[in-house]
C-alpha cells in the first residue's frame, strides 16, 4: 500500500522583514516580520508526501528533479514532525501505522513551484510550508498552525508566515529553544480585500547571494543592522499593526517601502503626483519587485506605465513580467 497526501501553500511577502539570525541551526530571528500571504493558487508550492512499506529510503524530488534529502533543514523538519506522529488506522484498506512505525517508514517527497525557485520571491517560504503542513497531515500529527509554523521556521524563517493566509507575524521570541519563535495571523484573508499585489518578474535567474549568508554577512559586518533590530523594526512593527488594522493604506505604503531597500522611481513618481501613496513597493532578496496598490484601479493605471516604461519584447515576456495579480 501507499498512503499519500497533497497539499498546496501560497508564498508570503514580508513588509516588515526578517533579516538576520540570532541562531543559525534553529532558525531564530533578530526581529520580528510582518507579511501577507498571497492568495492560493497563483505564486505557491504543491507538495505530495507518501509512505510505503515499499520505500527504502527517504527522497525528495523538487522541480521535477531528484534532490539530496542530506541537507540540515529537510532533517530537522523530518526529524520534527516525525517525532510527533501519532497513530494511525484506515480499517477499509487494512492499514494500521503506529507512532512507533512513522520512525521506521520512509518518505517519498514530490515538490513543485508554480513560479522560480530561488530568484528572491520566498520560493522557499511556501516549500517549507507545504512540506511541514503535508507531512504533518500525512503523519497525524494533532499539532496547531503556530506550532507547525515553528517547525516550518527550522527549514527557511520566512516558512512559518506561510502556514497562515491574511497578515501574519512572526514573534521573534526569547527562548533560546525557540518554543516561542513562532508565527500569529494578525488579520485573515478577508480583511482588507480591496489591496492588489502585483509581482513583476524582471529575472527568473537564481538569486547570486542566498538569504542565509546575506544575513550572515550582515550581522556580521554591519553595525547598522543591531540598530535596526533593537530600535528601527520594534516601532515599525507597531506602526505596521495598526495600519493594517485601520486599513491605512498610506501609512502601510510608507512602513514597508521605508523597510525595503531599493526604490522604484515609478512608483515614486505615481506616489507624488497623486499626493498621498497609492502603491507601495518591496523587494525580497533577489531583483523581482513587489507592488501593492491600494485597489484595483490604482493596478490597472501602474500596470500600464509598467508597460509602457518597461515595453515587453515579446508575447512571452509579457506573460512573465506579471505573474501574479491578486487580491488580499
Ligand atoms: C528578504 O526565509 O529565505 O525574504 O531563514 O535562511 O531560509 P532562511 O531565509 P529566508 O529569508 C527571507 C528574507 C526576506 C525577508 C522576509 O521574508 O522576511
Amino acid at each position: 500500500w501507499v498512503l499519500s497526501v497533497t497539499a498546496q501553500t501560497p508564498t508570503n511577502i514580508a513588509v516588515i522583514k526578517y533579516w538576520g539570525k540570532r541562531d543559525e541551526e534553529l532558525i531564530l530571528p533578530i526581529n520580528d516580520s510582518i507579511s501577507v500571504t498571497l492568495d492560493p493558487g497563483h505564486l505557491c508550492t504543491t507538495t505530495s508526501v507518501a509512505v510505503s512499506p515499499a520505500f527504502t529510503h527517504d527522497r525528495i524530488w523538487l522541480n521535477g528533479k531528484e534532490v539530496s534529502l542530506s541537507g540540515g533543514r529537510f532533517q530537522n523538519v523530518l526529524r520534527e514532525i516525525r517525532s510527533r506522529a501519532t497513530d494511525y488506522e484506515d480499517e477499509k484498506r487494512g492499514i494500521k501505522i503506529t507512532k512507533k512505525d512513522w520512525e521506521k517508514l520512509c518518505v517519498h517527497i514530490v515538490s513543485y513551484n508554480n513560479f522560480p525557485t530561488a530568484a528572491g520571491l520566498a520560493s522557499s517560504a511556501a516549500g517549507l510550508a507545504c512540506l511541514v503542513f503535508s507531512l504533518a497531515k500525512l503523519m497525524n500529527v494533532k499539532e496547531d498552525h503556530s506550532q507547525l509554523s515553528a517547525i516550518a521556521r527550522q527549514g527557511s524563517g520566512s516558512a512559518c508566515r506561510s502556514l497562515y493566509g491574511g497578515f501574519v507575524k512572526w514573534i521573534m521570541g526569547k527562548e533560546d529553544n525557540g518554543s516561542d519563535s513562532i508565527a500569529v495571523q494578525l488579520a485573515d484573508e478577508k480583511h482588507w480585500d480591496d489591496l492588489v499585489i502585483i509581482i513583476a518578474v524582471v529575472s527568473s535567474k537564481q538569486k547570486e547571494t542566498s538569504s542565509t549568508s546575506g544575513m550572515r554577512d550582515t550581522v556580521e559586518t554591519s553595525e547598522l543592522i543591531k540598530h535596526r533590530a533593537k530600535e528601527v523594526v520594534p516601532k515599525r512593527i507597531k506602526e505596521m499593526e495598526a495600519a493594517i488594522a485601520k486599513c491605512d493604506f498610506p501609512s502601510f505604503a510608507r512602513l514597508a517601502c521605508a523597510d525595503s531597500n531599493q526604490i522604484i522611481s515609478c512608483v515614486e513618481k505615481l506616489n507624488r503626483h497623486e499626493g498621498t501613496p497609492q502603491v507601495a513597493y518591496t523587494f525580497d532578496a533577489g531583483p523581482n519587485a513587489v507592488l501593492i496598490s491600494k485597489d484595483r484601479k490604482t493596478a490597472a493605471l501602474l500596470l500600464q506605465r509598467l508597460l509602457f516604461q518597461f515595453p515587453p519584447q515579446s508575447d512571452a515576456d509579457l506573460n512573465s513580467y506579471v505573474i501574479g495579480d491578486k487580491t488580499i
